[in-house]
This record gives C-alpha cells, structure tokens and sequence, in this order.
C-alpha cells in the first residue's frame, strides 16, 4: 500500500501536462491544451489538459482523469507501477505502508537475477534456433517469416539434458531452477525443462522475458509445455504477446484475443497486430481488466470445437461483471477444425478482419447462450431461460446493458418488461443456491439511467428524432433539474433546421449550465448505445417519450387534486388512460416481434 499523503504530494510536484506531453503533442488553446487523443482514433482534437485541474478529458471517447490514470490507461500499467513511475520522473522515492499489505521487496532487485538469467537463455535458444535446420524447417513450413520470428524472439532448446548449464556455466544453477528453466530430480541432479522444442519467450508488459513456451517439432506429448509458476511468471497475470500489440493498439482501440501462441503470431505477421493471448487457460479478472484498460472493443475468437465453445463461456461469464458502459465485447468463432492461425493463413487479413467487425456482440451472444437448445413459448424451456439468467443479471454492472438484456429477454419470452421483472424477482438472486463462478463476484448494481438521461442518450444517438418523433413535453412539475435540462437540449435540437453534429452541439452547451448533464450522458448512455441498431433506438425513445408524458400526467393530476379542480381532474384522468394504452399496445406491439 502507498500512502495517500505520499500520493497527493506526488500529485503536486508533477505537472500533468509535462506527464502527458512526453506522449502525446499538446498544443495550447486558451487555459488548455489539445490534442488528438490518444485513446480513440479521430481527425480533430477533442483531447483537452487543464493545467489548473491537473485533469485531461476527452470528448469524442470520454476518456478522463489524473496524471496516474493516463499513465495506467496509455501504458496500460497498474496502479503501483504508474505512482513508481512518476515518482521516479519526480525524483522520490516510494514509501511502504508499515502494516499494511504483504511487504514485498520492491519487485526489481529480489527478481532481477533471474530476469537476467531469462534474457540470456532466450538469447541462447535464438542462436540455436538459427543454426538448427530442423527448427528452421519447422517454421518455414508453418509460413513464419524470420523477421516475425525475430519480433517475437522466437527460439529453439537443442536436443539434450544439459545444455543450458554448458552453454550458460556462469548462470549460478540455482537461479536458473529457480527461473523454471530447469528440472530438479532426486540427489540434487537436475536437466534442461525444454529439449528439443521451438520455444516462445512469454514477455512481461514491460517486455521482459518472465517465462517460455515450448512446441514438440513433430508428434509429441505434451505438444506445448510451458514454464512453471516463478516468482515472474503467474499465469492468469500475463497475456502473450502483449508487448507486441501494445505498439498497434495506439492506434487501434481494439483488441484480439485469441487462444494459442501461434495465432498471435500468424496474426501479427499478417498485419493484425493487435492480438494477444490467454495461453490455453481460461481467461481471468486480472486479463481482462488489463485489456479494458488498453482498448475499447475486445474481440474474443475460439476455435470451433467444444474446449472452444467451453471457454467463451467462461469468458462471458467473467466478462459480464467488469463490463463498463463504453466497452464493447463480441465473440468469434471459427469452424471446426480451423484456428485464427489456419484462417487468416488460408483467407487473408482482410477476410480476416472482416471477421472481427461481424463478431456476435456480447448481448447477442448471452441471449444465444440463454436459449441454447430450448424452444420458444414452451413453459419448461421459460423456466430454464430465467435460471440461467438470473445469474447472469445479477452479476451485471453496466445498467444499459442489463435495460437491453432484459428488453431481448422479455422478447423471447413473449412477456411484458413488467412481468419479466416479476419473474426475476420471485427467486431473489441473493438465495440462489447455484456456486457463482469464483472470478465473477456480485456486485452492487448501478442504479438504472433516469428517463431522462435515457432520452436525452437517443437524442444524443439519433439526434433527428427531436424532428421525427418529438421532444419531451413540459413537465411544469418535474422535480430534478435533469428534466429541465433534457428539455432545453432537445428542444435546440428541434430548433435546429439542419441537425447540428454532435460536436456543434457540445460547442453551444459549453459553459453552459446543461453542460455537465450533457458530458456526463455523452460518456455513459450515450457511449453504450453506440451499437444499438436504429429501429431499437427509435422504439426507446418513443416509449421513453410516453413514459415522460405518463408521469407529467400523473404529477399534474397530484397537483389538480390538491386544488379540488375537478374538470381539470377529469380531463387528466382520460388522458392517462389513454397513455396507459398507447404504451400497452406498444409494447404488445414490440413483443409480437
Ligand atoms: P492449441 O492446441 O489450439 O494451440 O492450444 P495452437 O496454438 O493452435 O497450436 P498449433 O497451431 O498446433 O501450434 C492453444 C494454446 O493452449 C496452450 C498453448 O498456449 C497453446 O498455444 N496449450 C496447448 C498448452 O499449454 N499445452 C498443450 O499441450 C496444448
Ligand atoms: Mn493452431
């Protein structure tokens, strides 16, 4: 632990925009500085530093914070090592919290032996590799490149029990078993782990080798065999080929996981660099968490076969509860018998990348998952549908996402909204007796958008709506200051002759006092209504606009009845009942779909 003392005088010795510009070209304008962001691909800079706040933002993808943060989003460090970070910039030293956390001598120094050692046999097996035809050969067939293999550092462990000890002598053997790179046996004796296999070197995120893969070069098992957990090397911590795709993702915003090494590899050397990999193992919180930071789109892609269709599972069920609104996930999926590798070897990058863009988004992927294998409309599938739900929208953070789950899920179900809520709520997901997946703890849920923001996030999306279906009408006795907000914007919009772009209409709201409801829905709703197709938005923006109106009634005819104004009253009353059944028939509508 780091004190927070330690931490806000690192906050005020530092300049963040000395910070940021080291990476990224800030010109002034006004109090502030601009540039293109780094965090999402566009043509004109919406990325402003404020020198005062210490505090960057940005407006097209919402990305913000302080000097730690940007260091942890742009070098996809953790939080430890971006204060280490900063602080050496400042010329301090990093205190330990006395008490507080396991005290681990400061990883460098107690790993940087075997960190050495690591690099020096993956020199070795690199020369190995180049003057062993047989490894040579291997690669050639599998169509790896040389400058590919040499990107990726790429080796091969000679045959034989004792080679690195021969090749290595001043490499202390303890180090070098305490690296993984050796095997002990009873009396102390001990060989090489890896013989006779082309070896990966795993790389750490700062591009240190922390451990090896190795490939049998014909028939073999285990045809992978890979380092034992070391002190640098956790699995569940790492992702192959990291380094690698961390120069593409500057530019990219999205990220490919796939499962084997030589898929990253394939990958890379087709042009889609981008890639990394969960090395056989099911992905964890830690991994995902890192991608999150670093993109905002991650493609999964698992082979065709059913350890595949195994693991998207756990996949999703991991992924759902660190979902954040402006992340999207989408699955791929390759035919039986092809991997990443064999396809964009067979079909190309662009087939390839053709591919990514089609993936099933997350939400259509649950709802295939939810109903696999049961049929529509028959009672013993509905309740499996909702067991297997339950669990899945319990674990749900991202509020949008879980509006539009359970929009498609009343649909299949051929419920109302309201009646699907009922369902959900009769078995309380507290009481669920089913274990929850160990990486996927309950968290507590965000409260739903308000209406408001809701319509004001389609407004944002679509903004010809304000033309098409209306705008929300007055509510002379709305309460929040949300409502009012929502009004005036959309009522601009209305005003507008030609639909202002978004950008226009951010530049008018600025300084303005509508600003802060408009940035903060432009970051949350708005950004996860980024895939939502058309139609969809239009239905919840005109259902949402007879909701506002339902409620304008309600609150008016509270009013009326205070005052004894019983015309009024009556005219209120026929005029909710009539609203109550335009949204019945909508809905019935939307179900019937
Ligand atoms: P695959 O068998 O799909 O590997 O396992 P691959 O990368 O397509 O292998 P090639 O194309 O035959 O060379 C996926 C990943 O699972 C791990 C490895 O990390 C592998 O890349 N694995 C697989 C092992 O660790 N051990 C094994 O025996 C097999
Ligand atoms: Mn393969």
């Amino acid at each position: 632990m780091i004190p927070q003392s330690f931490i806000d005088s690192l906050l005020a010795r530092i300049d963040i925009v000395d910070v940021i510009g080291q990476s990224v070209p800030l010109k002034k304008a006004g109090v502030n500085f601009m540039a293109r962001c780094p965090f999402h691909q566009e043509k004109t800079p919406s990325f402003s530093v404020n020198p005062q706040r210490q505090f960057y933002h940005c407006f097209g993808c919402g990305a913000s914070g302080n000097a730690i943060s940007f260091i942890i989003q742009h070098h996809g460090s953790g939080f430890v090592e971006a204060v280490q970070m900063l602080a050496e910039q400042a010329g301090m030293s990093v205190p330990q919290d006395s008490g507080a956390g396991p005290a681990t001598p400061s990883g460098h120094d107690a790993h940087r032996p075997l960190l050495e050692a690591l690099e020096r046999v993956g020199k070795f097996f690199v020369k190995e590799r180049l003057r062993h035809p047989r490894a040579q050969a291997y690669l050639a067939q599998r169509g790896i490149r040389e400058d590919t293999a040499e990107s990726f550092g790429l080796g091969y462990a000679p045959p034989g029990w004792h080679n690195l000890e021969t090749a290595l002598p001043d490499i202390p053997t303890a180090i070098l078993h305490d690296s993984g790179m050796l095997v002990s046996q009873e009396a102390g004796r001990h060989h090489d782990r890896f013989r006779d296999r082309l070896m990966f070197p795993i790389h750490d995120r700062r591009g240190r080798i922390i451990g090896f893969g190795g490939r049998v070069l014909d028939q073999g098992e285990p045809k992978y065999l890979n380092s034992p957990e070391t002190p640098l090397f956790e699995k569940g911590q790492e992702l192959y080929g990291w380094p690698q795709a961390r120069q593409a993702l500057r530019q990219q915003h999205e990220i490919l996981v796939v499962e084997g090494y030589m898929d990253v590899i394939s990958l890379s050397q087709a042009g889609i660099a981008e890639t990394v990999a969960t090395l056989g193992t099911a992905i964890t919180e830690h991994q995902i968490k890192l991608l999150f930071r670093s993109a905002e789109r991650i493609v999964f892609a698992f082979d065709g076969d059913k350890a595949g269709r195994k693991a998207a599972d756990r996949a999703m069920e991991r992924v759902l509860p660190l979902l954040e609104e402006g992340k999207q996930v989408a699955f791929l999926f390759f035919p039986e018998g092809e991997d990443p590798d064999s396809f964009v070897r067979q079909h190309g990058a662009d087939a390839f990348r053709a591919q990514m863009v089609g993936a099933t988004p997350l939400s259509t992927h649950v709802l295939d998952h939810l109903t696999a294998g049961l049929t529509r409309h028959q009672p013993e599938s509905q309740g499996q549908f909702l067991h297997r739900a339950r669990p899945l929208l319990a674990s749900l953070r991202a509020p949008w996402l879980a509006f539009a789950l359970k929009k498609r899920m009343a649909q299949w179900l051929d419920v109302d909204n309201e009646q699907l809520e009922q369902f959900l709520g009769n078995l309380p997901t507290e009481h669920r007796p089913s274990p929850k997946p160990p990486n996927a703890p309950l968290r507590s849920r965000q409260p739903p958008p308000s209406l408001a923001r809701q319509l004001l996030a389609c407004l944002l999306a679509q903004p010809e709506l304000a033309h098409e279906a209306g705008v929300p009408q007055e509510d002379r006795f709305a309460t929040g200051d949300d409502e009012r907000a929502v009004q005036r914007i959309a009522e601009h919009l209305r005003h507008e002759d030609v639909v202002p772009p978004l950008a226009a209409l951010i530049e008018h709201f600025r300084h303005h006092p509508d600003e802060a409801l408009l940035t903060s829905v432009l970051q949350r709703e708005f950004i996860a209504l980024a895939e939502t197709p058309r139609e969809e938005l239009v239905a919840v923006y005109r259902d949402g606009l007879l909701r506002w109106a339902q409620q304008a009634c309600q609150r008016e005819i509270q009013q009326l009845s205070q005052q004894g104004d019983v015309e009024g009253l009556r005219q209120l009353l026929a005029l909710r009942k009539s609203l109550d059944l335009q949204l019945k028939t909508r809905n019935q509508g939307n179900d019937s779909v």
